[in-house]
């Protein structure tokens, strides 16, 4: 058995990656960190939660010795690093806790590695980042493995920051590390302060959509599961050192994503469009709101094979339904449900 460290199991992403590897992967031992802050629910594993080859390890990436127990106990031979604060606009508000748990969070897992690996053969630590380290894009052009990085909000920095640490450790200490920088994600159990699931349920509730400046800032949308796939494409066909830009050639307007998301769930409701879109609302923009991202994923594509199975329109259709039939997790994600829930289990620790 080959034991896996999943860090931010509990997120979006990473709860998707456990979804789709824990009963594809019957071979490895699925170890799911994580603190289970305000983005982490168990609720989203809880299709795996029984399965013989997890295990779910509450615990916190900044304490150092909780970090190093880890290892301790499960001594995992592959690392897949999802756990992050991930939302640009909290890292706005109060960037403290994006560099605690995005920079430190990442050494101190960097460092369990270095400690416990001392032989590298079979070992990966997998680092998952995102575009936005790149900076903004104006009209033209697409990031690539070559783009230089330049990151504009305290998120993003924190993400670079990371990103930088963990080359570093495979240039001087030979850990064998990949690194993914995926573009903007969407699907089920997206926690409902970005965009998509919180236009998808501000639609179906009559409430005003509130899009930032113009709604003409550019993101290149992937559903989450063809992101999973290309990050369990990676781990087993990725070279050591390198580094992978993930994207699905799919770059809309924020206009354009909340025009599609109104029309989708205007369907559902049976009513027109026209009286759904009426809620969108032009918002004061965010501070440093970057442009454009887009990504070019040739790499992915012609060495590891790796295509996008979504398009926009049937990842969204989706999304939207998932979001109108799961209205308990909502509702639980809402009233702080699931807050009292981990309190009650976990003993009450988590941001
Ligand atoms: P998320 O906010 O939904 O989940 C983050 C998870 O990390 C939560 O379960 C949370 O409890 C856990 N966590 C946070 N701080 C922790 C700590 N100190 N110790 C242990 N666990 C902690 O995030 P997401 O959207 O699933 O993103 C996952 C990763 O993918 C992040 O590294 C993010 O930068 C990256 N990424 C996200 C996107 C996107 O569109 N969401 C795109 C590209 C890359
Ligand atoms: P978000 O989902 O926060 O992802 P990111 O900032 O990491 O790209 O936002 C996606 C885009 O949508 C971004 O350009 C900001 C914009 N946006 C709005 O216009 N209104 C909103 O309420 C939110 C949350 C985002």
């Amino acid at each position: 058995m080959t034991t896996v460290l999943v860090t931010g199991g509990c997120g979006f992403i990473g709860s998707a990656f456990l979804r789709m590897a824990v009963p594809q992967h019957p071979d490895w031992r699925f170890v799911n960190l994580d603190l289970l802050t305000y983005a982490g629910n168990p609720a989203n594993v809880a299709a795996v939660a029984g399965a013989p080859n997890y295990v779910f390890v509450r615990a916190d990436l900044c304490d150092e010795a909780a970090v190093r127990d880890v290892f301790e106990t499960h001594a995992p031979e592959i690392v897949v690093h999802f756990a992050a604060e991930s939302h640009v606009d909290r890292s706005i508000v109060g960037p403290r806790r994006f560099l605690e748990t995005n920079v430190t969070g990442t050494f101190n897992l960097l460092e369990a590695c270095r400690a416990a690996w001392r032989d590298p053969a079979g070992k990966v630590f997998h680092h998952i980042s995102t575009d936005e380290v790149f900076g903004a894009l104006g009209k033209e052009g697409r990031f690539d493995e070559r783009t230089p990085y330049r990151p504009n909000s305290p998120y993003s920095a924190s993400k670079a920051a990371s990103d930088h640490i963990v080359r570093a450790y495979h240039h001087t200490y030979g850990l064998p590390v990949k690194i993914t920088n995926c573009s903007n994600n969407y699907g089920p159990y997206q926690f409902p302060e970005k965009l998509i699931p919180l236009m998808i349920l501000n639609a179906l509730e009559d409430k005003p959509l509130p899009v930032y400046g113009r709604g003409e800032n550019v993101r290149d949308w992937l559903y989450v599961d063809d992101h999973c796939r290309a990050i369990l494409r990676v781990l087993r066909d990725g070279k050591v050192g390198e580094t992978y830009l993930i994207g699905g050639r799919c770059e809309k307007t924020n206009l354009e994503v909340v025009g599609a998301i109104c029309d989708a769930v205007a369907e559902i409701r049976g009513v027109e469009p026209a009286a759904v879109r009426r809620w969108i609302t032009f918002v004061q923009d965010r501070p440093g709101h970057d442009l454009r991202y887009a990504i070019d994923p040739s790499r992915i594509t012609t060495e590891l094979g790796w295509t996008p199975e979504e398009t926009f329109e049937t990842g969204l259709r989706r999304t939207v339904r998932w979001y109108v039939e799961n209205r308990a997790w909502v509702e639980q994600v809402r009233t702080g449900e699931y807050r009292r829930w981990i309190e009650t289990n976990y003993g009450g620790r988590g941001a």
